[in-house]
């Protein structure tokens, strides 16, 4: 049975028993408190809180999941950092009885998995939560006998919250051949940030099976790796190390679906996560003795695979494409340079947290590359003196920046549209005198002055600087309209408009163009004309990572 088929399957027998079919939301969620996208309950977090669902009590998904907890598993059979989460949900409908017989006629009738192949856990009690007995009772009934459901504590059989607050509760799971593959958790309680749990006034489902698990089992596979989720583009790496093989293709296929959420690399949050997966895979590609620029080909395989459910790939492939092309670029001669500095620093015969902090800051090694390349030396590194020079540079780069800026004043938004209308004309200014290879990779905004970070290989001269201050300070004097359009961001982008990748582009899109000059995708707000600007200037350039540069800059 394909892996489209299990997911159509799925998806059309809870259609059938009653359930809405909600698309996968982002990866990308709103919860501020997680990174990414753990689960597929993540977006009716709300309706199991008594918040009323527009899509009705009982609804079914195929959720994007990408999950950073599992990442130091990715190798062995079964763990992956993005995964396809297929899942019914219910807010108050139904719940343990109803879950169970759903869950157990889906895998046995539909999918045809035997009973003899199953095992069950449960919860099984502890001081706070009762065992549940219920569901034991219920799987027995179905014919599964008493010595194969086994009861679990905590670790196991209790789920959530994600974040850091929310519903969760015990779960039960099944396994078929040794494989955790469907996790049904009956959300009974509410865990606030204090970690104190109290029952929830309605009582909700919420289960979770990764595709790429269910294909393992239904097409009796060893591995995630060898279903057709992963054959078309794994049988392309060498099967030298099989481990290195696995979290290349793991990586690769996470890297794609998280920039196809507008996710750069960079050196925090999801980008810093994106750029870890996409440079361990490239340290891997180097034990594999891979060629440079690997990684496109393999990302091209896996757009094919996924671009009838997630069309989105297909349509942002050349965005995709250049955005792993530029990383790889990037890293290759960090990694050359920085190889070469982990060699003199290892020789001392453990690695210092200065030592591995001064690899992570000037040559973009992740600490995590430092531990892998230690670990074939057999050495240490010191991972906690790694933390705390991280943390003394943080807090010295932060309290530089407060003090030189001071907190937001009066007359914020006016400033702040000019100095939105000051970032475009910095951008253009830019590709201008050091080349088209320079993109923004992110910006910030207070009312005092604009922070831009851009890819560029080195430091820039003086006179460059003083170049791209005057040509943003003559297009200030010229005192130009700034142009404010809607549009559709194909037309957009085909009319030249740039696009920062990282916004999410629904529908229509507010483009500000200044003549000749400059063009780009913006929410605004902008200045009328530039003269508005009166003056530009420069007031520090800087390194803000591998490849990306930094500029502050004010307005006088
Ligand atoms: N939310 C549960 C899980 O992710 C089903 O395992």
């Amino acid at each position: 049975m394909t892996f489209a088929k299990l997911r159509r399957d799925f998806l059309a027998f809870f259609e059938k028993r009653g359930h809405k079919i909600v698309p996968s939301s982002s990866l990308m969620p709103t919860d501020p408190s997680v990174l990414f996208t753990s689960a597929g309950m993540q977006q009716f977090k709300p309706y199991y809180l008594g918040e009323k669902s527009p899509y009705g009590l009982n609804v079914a998904t195929c959720q994007k999941c990408f999950r950073t907890s599992d990442i130091e598993e990715v190798g062995d059979e079964s763990h992956l950092t993005f995964l396809e989460m297929l899942g019914n949900f219910s807010f108050g409908g139904y719940f343990k009885k109803e879950a169970i017989k759903l869950a157990f006629e889906l895998v046995n009738s539909t999918f045809q998995i035997p009973k003899s192949k199953m095992t069950i856990t449960v919860f099984g009690g502890d001081k706070e939560v009762p065992e549940d007995k219920e569901s034991a009772e219920i799987w027995k009934k179905l014919g599964i006998p008493e010595e194969k459901i086994k009861k679990c504590g905590r670790e196991d059989n209790f789920w959530g919250p994600t974040g850091e607050e929310g519903p969760c509760g015990p779960t039960t799971e099944i396994h078929i051949n040794g494989i955790e593959v469907w996790n049904l958790v009956f959300n009974e309680f509410y865990q606030n940030k204090n970690k104190k749990l109290t029952p929830l006034e309605q009582k909700g489902v919420d289960t979770g099976m990764g595709l790429e698990r269910l294909a393992m089992v239904a097409q009796n596979k060893p591995s995630v790796f060898e279903t057709d989720l992963f054959e078309p583009f794994i049988r392309e790496l060498p099967e030298t190390n099989i481990k290195a093989r696995r979290i290349i293709a793991d990586h690769i296929r996470g890297s794609v679906f998280l920039i196809s959420e507008g996710i750069l690399p960079s050196n925090v949050e999801q980008g810093y996560i994106l750029r870890r997966i996409l440079r361990r895979t490239i340290r891997y590609g180097k034990l594999l003795n891979l060629v440079k620029q690997f990684l496109i080909p393999l990302a091209q395989r896996v757009i094919e695979i996924y671009k009838d459910i997630y069309p989105e790939l297909k349509s942002k492939e050349a965005d995709i494409l250049t955005v792993i092309q530029n990383e790889e670029e990037k890293f290759e001669k960090t990694l050359e340079i920085g190889i070469k500095q982990f060699g003199k620093v290892a020789l001392r015969g453990a690695i210092s947290g200065k030592d591995a902090f001064h690899l992570f800051d000037t040559y973009g090694f992740p600490l995590e590359l430092t531990q892998e390349l230690a670990k074939e030396k057999g050495i240490k590194v010191d991972t906690e003196g790694f933390k705390a020079a991280f943390e003394k540079h943080r807090e010295i780069s932060r309290a530089g920046v407060e003090k030189k800026f001071g907190g937001v004043g009066k007359g914020a938004t006016i400033e702040a549209a000019k100095l939105h209308t000051a970032t475009h004309l910095l951008h253009a200014a830019l590709r201008e005198v050091l080349g088209e290879h320079v993109q923004q990779m992110g910006s910030d905004i207070t009312s005092q002055r604009l922070r831009f970070d851009f890819s560029h290989p080195v430091k820039m001269t003086q006179e460059q600087v003083k170049k791209v201050e005057d040509l943003v300070n003559q297009k200030i004097r010229e005192d130009l309209e700034v142009k404010k359009e809607e549009t559709d961001y194909q037309t957009a982008v085909k009319s030249g408009a740039l696009a920062f990748f990282k916004d999410k582009y629904p529908g229509k899109v507010t483009v500000y163009s200044i003549r000749g000059f400059s063009k780009e995708i913006c929410a605004g707000p902008h200045a009328k004309k530039t003269g508005e600007l009166s003056h530009f200037r420069i007031i520090k350039e800087e390194s803000s990572g591998s490849g990306v540069r930094r500029i502050r800059a004010i307005l006088k």
